[in-house]
């Protein structure tokens, strides 16, 4: 269809087809059904049956037959016949779940993360959907906040990377061909930071810290074409972004030229009035129309205001044109006026959904994503005796918060893996899992201790519920449950060699219990095939590969620790002096680094070059273990004196190799201008010539590092 076919639909549509075209709804209020699936607070309806039927797309539908069902419903009564959107929240996985995004940052890898999110895709379509709302680009510092499950770190340059891979792999070059579904990149804008890791909590951040660190990554997610964009339920700068006009239209729409449909958050137009900067739903609507958000979702403020707002002339037709032919234009971009069941198929959904080569898919992914943290020459495993302990020993719970249509009561649980893997010398102990609503499990300690004695390695499956994150998940306190320390300490306590193998959708406050454990796997929650993957690695079949996308704190007291953070005059350094920034009772540092992790060998970085131009530094990485290894080679930049303070140091470029035992590589970067430039005071996009440290490491605490001194002919600022 072009695009004067949509412009006529539009000129001939009522206004209150085009206010409920700007609604989304659930499939539940369509069917007057008790409603399920819901990811927010449920209000009384004021919409008629005949206006339920107008809305433009629906939230949270699932499976071929039923979304037929519906499209077919649905375009019986229109008089326009212009289709459906189906939406939801298809984040890690439909039916075969791959590891939590937090967890796939940890990849390094955003070829295995595109192919991963096609598989996602392709099963996704064949049940029907069009629009995931994924992924989430938010930049995360704090792991109080139960949310951070669900983005892929502390860090704006791998963040871009693994949410452009993402989308990429959802709509491939098309969104409209066979296996491909639209993307939805969100929260937009900085949701990611609310205060006190509060979740829904108001962000409030300078102009340059919302530049330097929160923005980027929405900006790659546009860049690599996400069809549609999510605002988000805070607020930034004092105004909610789901009126923003500053975010929607100045930074969205004027400097990023998106085109596509922009979509508020669950009920956030009607929340408006909470955050009151609206006394009545005519204020929200209004407000919402002049940021050009397209689509409310789950409240019906538009619908119920657009007409006598547009009476009062307080928004004009061309404003809620605009926003209509955005839809409009996004379902012809899927194909659905042609063909308005897209990919929905029983068959192919028998075929495709959870099938072999999908979980192998995710089983390679969870081994990539879990991230040896400790190792005190226990692991890999390759004889002996070992006793498997902890609520995560036998449970398929570890799928990870928003698992879609994932089977918990299918999953492979780690003793079942253990099993296949590792045969019958094995012994199990205090494996009951949590239960819904309890604290804790069950103390069993002593008798586990007695039970595992003829062990040689104790496995401690450790974690927290998966139902602890996600959304409206915020925790104080991220220490393990009382038992499950008092299970390690016990086992270390009876002279065993411990293995905490770590199932968690943040990182976790493990300090107390590090001492006792002379190994910790970090396993996230690894999906569908996540037993299978961490016993791959637990056996030594595969070396652990991964490196943290998330800095792990020292106790809950130093949140938010990142490594990119902003130098203070007092840096703590400066051990001579009293007066610098830091805690009495803690060090800055992390417990673990940001891009961190462990192998079963070892690797060397060697002495960084710079080129002559200075437009490449390389180093010479050299696996110097006993056996072949991957690792993530990481180029980060300071610039050392710029207009305003630049952070410590930012990542620009990784690499991931592959390197046999005495092999050495040499590693390229390209140092290019993009990488030294920032937002200076006035928001212009600025290079400033000068001194500049490149540095070059495996993680981000232990890099080589040379200062450049790129000179400028005027030594003012240059716009590039
Ligand atoms: C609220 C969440 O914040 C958002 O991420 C999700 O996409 C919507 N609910 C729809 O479920």
């Amino acid at each position: 269809m072009d695009r004067k076919h949509i412009l006529d639909l539009v000129a001939d549509m009522s206004l209150e087809e085009k206010a409920m075209q700007m609604t989304q709804l659930s499939p539940d209020l369509l069917y007057q059904l008790t409603p399920t699936n819901l990811t927010g607070p449920l209000r009384v309806w004021k919409f008629s049956d005949e206006a339920l039927w107008k809305t433009g797309s629906v939230l949270g539908p699932l499976g071929a037959a039923f979304l037929k069902k519906l499209q077919k419903d649905y375009l019986a009564k229109s008089r326009q016949q212009i289709p459906l959107l189906f939406m939801t929240d298809v984040i890690h996985g439909y039916v075969t779940i791959m590891p939590i995004p937090l967890a796939q940052g940890c990849t390094f890898d955003p070829d295995l993360t595109e192919e991963a999110a096609a598989a996602v895709a392709r099963e996704a379509a064949a049940s029907g959907l069009h629009v995931t709302f994924s992924p989430m680009a938010d930049l995360v510092r704090d792991p109080r906040w139960g949310r951070v499950m669900e983005s892929s770190g502390e860090d704006p340059y791998l963040n871009g990377q693994i949410a452009a891979a993402t989308i990429r792999g959802y709509q491939g070059k098309d969104p409209r061909e066979k296996g491909r579904i639209a993307s939805c990149v969100k929260h937009f804008a900085a949701y990611g930071q609310p205060e006190g890791g509060r979740e829904y909590n108001t962000v409030d951040m300078s102009r340059g810290v919302l530049r330097d660190f929160y923005l980027p990554a929405y900006r790659e997610a546009i860049e690599a074409g996400a069809a549609m964009v999510m605002s988000s339920f805070n607020t930034v700068e004092r105004v909610p972004a789901t009126c923003s006009r500053f975010l929607l239209r100045r930074v969205l729409r004027e400097e990023w030229g998106f085109e596509g449909v922009v979509i508020s958050d669950y009920s956030a137009v009607e929340e408006l009035m909470n955050h009151s900067v609206a006394c009545d739903d005519m204020e929200a609507g209004e407000k919402c129309v002049h940021a050009g958000l397209d689509i409310e979702m789950m409240s019906g403020v538009y619908a119920g205001t657009l007409q006598q707002l547009l009476d009062q002339g307080r928004i004009t037709r061309e404003e809620i044109n605009e926003c209509v032919t955005r839809i409009l234009e996004l379902k012809n971009r899927m194909g659905l006026f042609e063909n308005p069941f897209k990919d929905a198929d029983e068959e192919e959904e028998e075929r495709l959904l959870y099938c072999p080569e999908h979980l192998e898919l995710a089983r390679r992914f969870a081994r990539e994503s879990m991230v040896l943290l400790k190792n005190q020459g226990v692991l890999p495993v390759s004889r002996g005796r070992i006793g498997l302990a902890g609520p995560f020993s036998d449970t398929g719970n570890i799928l990870g918060g928003w698992h879609c249509e994932g089977k918990p009561d299918r999953t492979q649980t780690l003793l079942q893996a253990l099993k296949a893997q590792w045969g019958e010398g094995l012994e199990t102990a205090m494996t009951e899992h949590f239960i819904h609503g309890e604290a804790d499990v069950p103390d069993r300690v002593e008798e586990a201790v007695e039970r595992l004695r003829d062990c040689d390695i104790c496995i401690a499956a450790v974690g927290e519920p998966e139902w602890d994150t996600g959304e409206a998940t915020s925790r104080t306190n991220l220490r393990l449950t009382p038992n499950q320390e008092k299970l390690i300490h016990a086992l270390h306590g009876a002279g065993k060699k411990v293995v905490a193998v770590l199932f968690s959708g943040r990182p976790l406050d493990i300090a107390p219990v590090l001492q006792d454990c002379d190994a910790v796997l970090q396993a996230w929650f690894p999906g569908s095939a996540g037993a299978a993957a961490a016993v791959d690695l637990l056996l030594g079949k595969y070396n652990p590969s991964g490196h943290l996308s998330m800095s792990f704190p020292r106790n809950t007291g130093q949140i938010p620790v990142y490594y990119n953070h902003y130098e203070t005059g007092r840096p703590e350094t400066e051990k001579e002096n009293h007066y610098t920034s830091r805690y009495l009772d803690c060090a800055n540092s992390p417990l673990f680094p940001f891009g961190y992790g462990l192998s079963y060998t070892t690797f060397t970085c060697g002495e960084m070059k710079v080129s002559e131009d200075l437009g490449k530094v390389s180093v010479r990485v050299r696996n110097t273990g006993e056996r072949s290894g991957e690792t993530v080679v990481q180029m980060y930049i300071r610039d050392v004196s710029a207009s305003v303070v630049r952070p410590v140091m930012e990542l620009k470029a990784f690499r991931r190799i592959s390197l046999e035992p005495g092999e050495e590589a040499q590693v390229e970067f390209s140092v290019t201008k993009e990488m030294l430039s920032f937002y200076n005071e006035e928001e212009k996009w600025v290079w400033e010539p000068g001194a500049f440290d490149l540095m070059v490491g495996l993680d981000s605490e232990h890099v080589e590092r040379e200062r450049i001194f790129i000179p400028a002919g005027t030594g003012e600022q240059e716009a590039l």
